[in-house]
């Protein structure tokens, strides 16, 4: 893998240049490509699709549903299956307000790992009347044969993320899917991908009712992302936005949705953004999912050799594959370490990243979190080092007093 040429490609490092960013996980660095396309649709294409009256227009439409089939590769469906969203919060909302009105009083099972936006929306329909909601008990560890012990008769639905973006974890979908169907094949599964497809796609689709990602996890822009319904649903599910482009008759009593993808697509499209999409997808194909993967790999293990020789660094999550690597440093609130590192030009996160409910699993309230990509290299790990081993007990304070 060719990381100079990587590295060539992200505008962000040049005009950066003294800055390393570990942030990933919260978002993704966005390849020149992206960004000249999302320039390119308003400076050449600029207009809406719904009217498809012109020759122009119509072009524009077909590209839109080019870009639309080339992101449902991702997840090997057909583009028929996949609706534009404008990420995991919606799309998972959408899922969660669908499904409330289908199964009143269905249980849920959810865990510790998940993030706010695979948690709020099932909560809030519960706050409704809506589902009930069981915990997979995970408070000694993220296990796959936790979820298989939770079910019971009662369970309807289990919604999981595939890759914790505090934990950097891969869940082994498409074994632990079928298990789930195996035991009851009426379980509604709903997979949280939007942290894992930065680092691999979806090949196996059986067993998945819906998939959600957000794209500017994966070098992809912002306000954008997907929901993948399995057909069924897309008969049988309630939108969740109401408005233009998704209804088919409008009578003075009533109005009739689409009968397909459309239906969940309400109001206009972010059409910069999906054009832009596919780029991203097309850049990461250029460089191979698989090779993207072995090299974070290898990162991960370096940052945690390195990083483990310092005494005063407890490191949680050693053992996952992905470079997201949480840790504190013994005795220092973990915002105002991940600040000092700021003022060293090392971006990363501190709290619990919206992962509210890890520190039940981890014991701890926040820690810093670095988090990696094709760009980064051993030699910001490197730099890393040796900031954090020139820290000196309250240096962490001087900026802030
Ligand atoms: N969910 C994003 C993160 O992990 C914002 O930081």
């Amino acid at each position: 893998m060719n990381i100079n040429w990587i590295r060539k490609q992200i505008p962000w490092i040049k005009n950066n240049k003294n800055k390393i960013y570990f942030d990933n996980a919260a978002t993704t660095l966005k390849p020149k490509c992206v960004i000249d396309k999302i320039s390119y649709y308003y400076t050449h294409l600029g207009i809406n699709t719904h009217n498809t009256d012109s020759e122009f227009c119509f072009k524009v439409h077909e590209k839109i549903e080019i870009a639309r089939k080339n992101i449902a590769k991702i997840i090997n469906c057909s583009p028929q299956n996949i609706c534009f969203v404008s990420g995991a919060t919606e799309g998972l909302t959408m899922i969660a307000h669908g499904l409330a009105h289908h199964y009143k009083k269905a249980e849920i099972l959810l865990n510790d790992f998940e993030h706010a936006s695979n948690l709020l929306p099932w909560y809030h329909e519960k706050n409704h009347g809506f589902f009930t909601i069981k915990f997979i008990d995970v408070s000694k560890w993220f296990d796959e044969k936790r979820i298989i012990e939770a079910i019971t008769k009662k369970t309807k639905i289990i919604a999981l993320t595939l890759t914790s973006n505090v934990y950097g974890n891969i869940v082994n979908y498409s074994q632990l899917c079928a298990k789930i169907k195996k035991i009851n094949k009426d379980i509604i599964i709903v997979l949280d991908a939007t942290q894992y497809l930065a680092h691999g796609w979806i090949k196996q689709l059986k067993n998945i009712d819906f998939i959600v990602c957000s794209a500017h996890k994966f070098f992809g822009p912002f306000g954008i992302g997907f929901v993948y319904l399995k057909s069924n649903w897309i008969k049988k599910m309630q939108p969740l936005k109401y408005g233009g482009g998704m209804n088919e008759i409008i009578t003075k009593k009533n109005f009739h949705p689409y009968n397909n993808i459309q239906k969940f697509e309400g109001g206009t499209l972010p059409l910069a953004q999906i054009i832009g999409w596919q780029e991203a997808i097309k850049f990461i194909d250029k460089i191979g999912i698989k090779n993207i993967f072995d090299y974070e790999c290898e990162l991960k293990k370096y940052f945690v050799k390195k990083l483990s020789t310092i005494k005063n660094l407890e490191i949680y999550n050693s053992h996952t594959p992905l470079p997201i690597i949480i840790f504190n440093y013994k005795g220092v609130n973990a915002q105002d370490f991940a600040n000092w590192l700021g003022t060293k030009g090392i971006i990363c996160r501190s709290g619990l990243s919206c992962a509210k409910l890890i520190k039940n699993v981890l014991k701890v309230d926040s820690f810093v979190r670095c988090s990696l990509s094709i760009y980064n290299t051993k030699k910001e790990i490197d730099y890393l080092y040796k900031i954090i081993k020139s820290y000196k007990k309250g240096d962490e304070l001087k900026k802030i007093l």
